[in-house]
């Protein structure tokens, strides 16, 4: 298995399931792989940061504190109440990063240099992004070694993927060699849909063996988990939910290297 990696989940299109993907894979990984992970809230919205539950007397600061401020350090911000998972989360200040870092040197590389001292203490440090290409998300992919690319089931979703794969290369020519797409997978897929069963096959043409084979379906549970504060994984094991993210995160945990007990 590899360890001591970082991985962003990026879509400039909004609404994807990014967040909801985030969130289940820290739990999974956890769970299921008994792993040390670290979860990135860099979106100004703060839904991952909304996702879980914090004790707000304990936060002492933000992901935009880090990217920010030359004082705060990665461990100033971490927090660390959760059981699954420890957390970096964001505030709404976030919207405003690519004027705030106007002009700033290296503006690009803040979160590469801010998180270098604290790789070595998670299997797996996960970034949930805004649906922007803002200096946030940038900076989260050059920080990366991978990246995790969740595509809606529809047709003009799918047209945007070009687009992403072109900001992907231009990050890893200019600022990222090491940045690797570890995978694009479809969610909310419908299967009562002939249209989707279409898109299904256009993702395995357009991403060949980067296309993971779990599409994650619509599940009603999957929205519902997040306002009790709870992964799909401790809020519903009988649902489709559950099934979709338990099957593509073992694929995913293959393509790290990990081990599966094959039942
Ligand atoms: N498979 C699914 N079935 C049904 N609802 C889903 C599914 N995945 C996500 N959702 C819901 O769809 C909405 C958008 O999902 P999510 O917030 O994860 O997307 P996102 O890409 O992070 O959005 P944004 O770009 O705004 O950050 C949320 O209400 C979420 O609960
Ligand atoms: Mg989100």
């Amino acid at each position: 298995m590899e360890k001591n990696k970082v991985l962003t989940i990026c879509n400039q299109k909004g609404g994807v399931g990014k967040t909801t993907t985030a969130l289940n894979m820290g739990a999974w990984l956890s769970i299921f792989a008994k792993v040390k992970v670290l979860l990135i809230d860099i979106d100004g919205q703060a839904n991952l940061t909304a996702c879980t539950s914090i004790d707000n007397s304990k936060i002492s600061g933000t992901s935009f504190d880090l990217l920010t401020n030359d004082n705060i350090k990665a461990e100033d911000v971490i927090y660390k109440g959760n059981d699954l998972f420890d957390i970096i989360i964001s505030d709404e200040r976030l919207n405003n990063i690519d004027l705030i870092l106007n002009g700033v040197m290296d503006r690009e590389r803040q979160l590469l240099y801010k998180i270098e001292s604290i790789v070595k203490d998670y299997d797996y440090i996960i970034i949930d992004c805004s649906p922007s290409l803002n200096l946030a998300t940038i900076n989260s992919l050059v920080a990366s070694d991978y990246v995790l690319i969740p595509v809606q089931s529809d047709y003009l979703s799918i047209r945007g993927t070009a687009k992403l794969l072109d900001s992907i290369n231009k990050i890893r020519e200019r600022m990222n060699p090491k940045l690797d797409i570890l995978g694009v997978f479809i969610t909310m897929y419908d299967n009562r849909k002939i249209n989707d069963k279409n898109i299904y096959f256009t993702i395995k043409e357009q991403f060949k063996d980067k296309a993971f084979d779990t599409f994650i379906r619509e599940n009603v549970r999957l929205k519902e988990s997040p306002i009790e504060k709870k992964s799909i994984f401790e809020y519903d094991k009988n649902c489709n939910g559950y099934v979709d993210y338990y099957n593509l995160f073992i694929e995913v945990w293959k393509r790290l290297g990990g081990k599966v007990n094959e039942k």
